[in-house]
């Protein structure tokens, strides 16, 4: 296992690039078994979970090709199973279920277990394929699907506007007879991405990015060439990692037309943000930062991944501030490595009340999750002295090439393999 060494206290300063978005390329991936014809992705970012995606898809008959940012997906024989191998280290290849009862009329997809910020069940992604005409069973751990006779269109109205669920049921629905109506639906933009996608090879959505989706179903997808969208919550990590160093950013590629409320928030705490057309320049106003209050919701609320990296920028901040997670139990498991740094955050239930104007002091933490290890590095950029990050393949999962990026901007960062 690897860990990362920082030596904080620097301002980091200059122009740090937004790689393609993970959350959009993963169901965008997928949505190639849904595909007749081959699929190339360009700004597809390489990381640990697009990897694991690649060999999924292989497994599941397609043939993948992985080059600077670009990735292949080339027709071929299906197969319909995703096994527990793959799915324990990536939650998100449930989201083959959609596209493979689409396609092959059945599927066998190991259930995800839980995972460190939360239980994560599927079951509003089953609900809604069963009342497009899936019969599903549990068996042995894996979830079994099928629709001999293909999907049909359904009404489906969402208890949660779940992002995966949406996207599952989104993929289905382009290739099942008739028309799907979707409401209370995520208006994430991850999902305007993957409808634009699907879109492009020849399916017939409307209305993604509001509450209620459109599909009519169509005979058969093809093949096409398509730039997956920036990654709004790496932007946001670098728009933090400005303020938490008392740096000067230029976050080049930042998507700032998905971002207002962490944008809006990030200005109430006292950033000085300037929205150019190639990106957003950051820097702390000459006021300070101020403690502000967050409660993570649904899109276009706060996001729930830019939760842990905020708390940081809370903990640098003067006064105090209280955050509310609404969309996660047990996603504070970043505070206690937090309060090892000298960070004064008290939770009480799904509450975090953070008092400000402590200065944080370098220690060996660990990263319990991919926005966690996240919130650990910006919390040890911004420390006096040397961070020990560890458990940073959840860091993989998540940002590319995050040494080099931040090396670039000052930041004296490196990785070290642990001794055992
Ligand atoms: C996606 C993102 C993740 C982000 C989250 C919320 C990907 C790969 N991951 O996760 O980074 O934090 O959206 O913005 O895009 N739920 C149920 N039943 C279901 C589905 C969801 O109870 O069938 C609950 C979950 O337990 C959770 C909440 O709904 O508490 C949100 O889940 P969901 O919106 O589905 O998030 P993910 O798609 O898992």
């Amino acid at each position: 296992m690897d860990s990362f060494i920082i030596e904080g206290g620097r301002p980091l300063c200059g122009t740090i690039s937004v790689s393609g978005s993970k959350n959009a390329a993963l169901p965008i991936l997928m949505a190639s078994i849904a595909v007749d014809g081959d699929v190339e992705y360009t700004n597809v970012p390489d990381l640990r979970d697009i990897r694991t995606t690649a060999s999924l898809l292989d497994l599941l008959g397609r043939r993948t090709r992985f080059e600077d940012g670009r990735v292949v997906v080339e027709n071929g024989e299906m197969g319909i199973e995703a096994p527990y191998e793959l799915v324990r280290t990536m939650r998100a290849s449930v989201l083959c279920l959609g596209p493979l009862l689409a396609r092959m009329g059945e599927a066998k997809v190991s259930l995800p277990g839980g995972c460190a910020i939360g239980a994560r069940p599927v079951d509003l992604h089953l609900r809604a394929m069963e009342k497009m005409g899936a019969v599903f069973d549990l068996e042995h751990g894996y979830i079994h699907g099928r629709c001999p006779d293909g999907l049909h269109g359904a009404n489906i109205r969402f208890d949660f506007p779940t992002v995966g669920g949406t996207e599952n049921v989104l993929m289905a629905a382009c290739l099942a007879e008739g028309e799907t109506v979707m409401e209370n639906v995520a208006r994430e933009p991850e999902i305007v991405d993957l409808a634009r996608f699907l879109n492009s090879c020849g399916a017939c959505i409307e209305g993604e990015g509001t509450t209620k989706i459109r599909v009519q179903g169509v005979k058969k997808l093809h093949g096409t060439t398509y730039p997956i969208m920036a990654d709004r919550i790496e932007a946001g990590t670098w728009l933090v990692a400005a303020g938490v160093t008392g740096g000067d950013l230029f976050v080049k590629g930042c998507p700032a037309e998905d971002m207002s409320a962490v944008l809006d928030k990030l200005r109430e705490a006292g950033m000085e943000l300037d929205v150019l057309p190639d990106g957003v320049r950051a820097r702390v106003g000459s006021a300070g930062l101020r403690c502000v209050d967050i409660s993570t919701r649904p899109h276009p609320g706060f996001p729930t991944d830019m939760q842990a990296p905020f708390m940081v920028l809370l903990c640098c901040a003067e006064g105090s501030g209280l955050i509310s997670e609404n969309i996660f139990e047990n996603r504070f498991m970043h505070v206690q490595e937090l309060v090892r740094m000298g960070a004064d955050i008290h939770v009480s239930g799904a509450s975090a009340m953070v008092r400000g104007g402590t200065k944080l002091a370098g220690a060996p933490v660990m990263a319990s999750d991919l926005r966690a290890g996240a919130a650990m590095i910006l919390a040890g950029l911004a420390a006096e002295g040397e961070t020990r990050v560890q458990r940073i393949y959840h860091v993989d999962r998540g940002y590319e090439r995050i040494v080099e990026k931040l090396s670039g901007v000052g930041a004296v960062i490196r990785r070290v393999k642990d001794e055992d």
